[in-house]
């Protein structure tokens, strides 16, 4: 394996970490290149399992190198409860491990009080947001008022850029009616948080272009997914990165160049948290997922909202990520069902449509058309050791989706341990 992207096809939560992890074997640097710890990632790894926010899922193996890039947004606070976390469950995290960029931007202690003030302003309207204060980290960014590991190093300007941004955080919180914020304590504790950062800030992409040349292999851990992307996701219901491939280059200062394989990871259906246009959701199918205890969030506990397979989503995100395979996880969530359900194209006022459209509006009023094939109801997949022993249903099931995604198949997942991963 040379340098690969992965990336979710739908919208996040499509089971990225468990393949990461299966894949980490073959690589060398595990790169994360944006969101921030509203990311959950679910690995079970040598039998125990892990929830990883911002940390590479690399970690796990004691001989890879870890990057969070510069496309991240980091809360030091969250982070360093992470690394505390994992300490305490036998993984220590030090600066060999895992290096940090010195252009990722702060997550500080307003954010997630702006995030749920937007929140509670949008009224019935709400993205239903993880509440990590991503959204007002990246809006920051980019209206350039945002603050940097590097920044660290000048801890005076630092101080007084503080000062004036908790001020003006405060004008907002306080006409909301929401306790304003202690500059004191917020700079006490931003400081604490950076010292003990500071050994792990880097110029991460001067390190990956130093690590691509002495030929090591790089895996780009993607996390959302492609209808979370702030470009061409569900607007304004998405988060607020490119979750998509070309993300991993802007967040990491590796060239598009540079990359070899493009792993697409899709559910073999679907599923959703938060709010937002859901054209396959399907009640009877969610409330089934939960019944079996499957599809609860990682980062927050929600349910999970679940419906069929999107083939119109899928296809159209390998077109936009340049899939060059699809791992298809969670087959076993369909073990059981009679008749299995496939959209292939959008009804919206009365035309038929085989790709997403841009309006909110014209998500939600479109209407899936159905192709139904047989299920495999008596032989479950659960556990199955190997593609062939696979019930001839299920083979024809995935033979379908990758027809309809245009993309072969190149993993499948029929359970939640890495040994549960299927080459194809
Ligand atoms: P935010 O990223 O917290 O601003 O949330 C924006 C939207 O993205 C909400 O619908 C979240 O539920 C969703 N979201 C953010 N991160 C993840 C993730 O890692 N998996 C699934 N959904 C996510
Ligand atoms: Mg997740």
């Amino acid at each position: 394996m040379s340098n690969t992207i992965i990336v979710g096809a739908q919208w996040g939560d499509e089971g990225k970490g468990k393949i990461v992890d299966y894949l980490t074997e073959h690589a060398d640097v595990v790169v994360r290149a944006q969101g921030g710890n509203n990311a959950g990632h679910t690995v079970i790894h040598d039998g125990q399992t892990y929830i990883l926010h911002l940390v590479p899922s690399g970690i796990l193996w004691p001989d890879k190198r870890c990057v969070i890039g510069n496309g991240v947004v980091l809360d030091p606070v969250a982070l360093l409860g992470e690394i505390d976390k994992l300490a305490a469950q036998g993984i220590e995290v030090t600066p060999e491990k895992l290096a940090i960029s010195d252009r990722a931007h702060l997550t500080l202690p307003y954010h997630p009080k702006l995030d749920a003030n937007r929140e509670s302003v949008r009224g019935g309207k709400k993205i239903g947001t993880t509440g990590r204060g991503i959204g007002p980290t990246y809006a920051d960014k980019v209206e350039r008022s945002g603050f940097r590991l590097a920044d660290y190093q000048d801890p005076v300007a630092l101080a007084e850029k503080l000062a004036a941004k908790v001020v003006e955080a405060n004008l907002i919180l306080d006409a909301a009616g929401v306790e304003p914020l202690d500059l004191e304590a917020v700079g006490n504790a931003l400081n604490a948080a950076l010292e003990r950062l500071a050994p792990f800030t880097r110029d991460t992409a001067a390190l990956l272009h130093r690590e691509i040349k002495s030929g090591a292999r790089l895996l780009f851990e993607g996390a959302q997914g492609t209808y979370l992307d702030i470009d061409h996701g569900t607007y304004p219901f998405v988060t607020s990165s490119n979750t998509t491939a070309g993300g991993a280059c802007t967040g990491s200062g590796v060239s598009p160049r540079a990359i070899d394989h493009v792993t697409c990871v899709a559910k073999a259906y679907t599923t959703r948290v938060g709010a937002g246009p859901f054209i396959t959701e399907n009640q009877a199918f969610s409330d089934r997922m939960h019944g079996m205890g499957r599809e609860f969030g990682a980062t927050t506990g929600r349910k999970r909202r679940c419906g069929w397979f999107d083939a119109v989503l899928v296809a159209h995100a390998c077109r936009l990520n340049g899939a060059d395979g699809l791992a298809v996880t969670n087959l076993d969530g369909l073990d059981g069902i009679e008749t299995i359900k496939i959209c292939t194209g959008y009804r919206l006022r009365g035309e038929l449509h085989d790709v997403p459209p841009a309006r909110v509006e014209d998500w939600e009023a479109a209407e899936p058309v159905y192709e139904e094939l047989p299920g495999w109801p008596d032989t479950p997949t659960a556990g199955a050791p190997e593609i062939g022993s696979l019930p001839t249903a299920a083979r024809s099931y995935l033979d379908r989706l990758a027809e309809l995604c245009e993309t072969p198949i190149e993993l499948v997942g029929v359970g939640p341990d890495r040994s549960e991963t299927l080459v194809v």
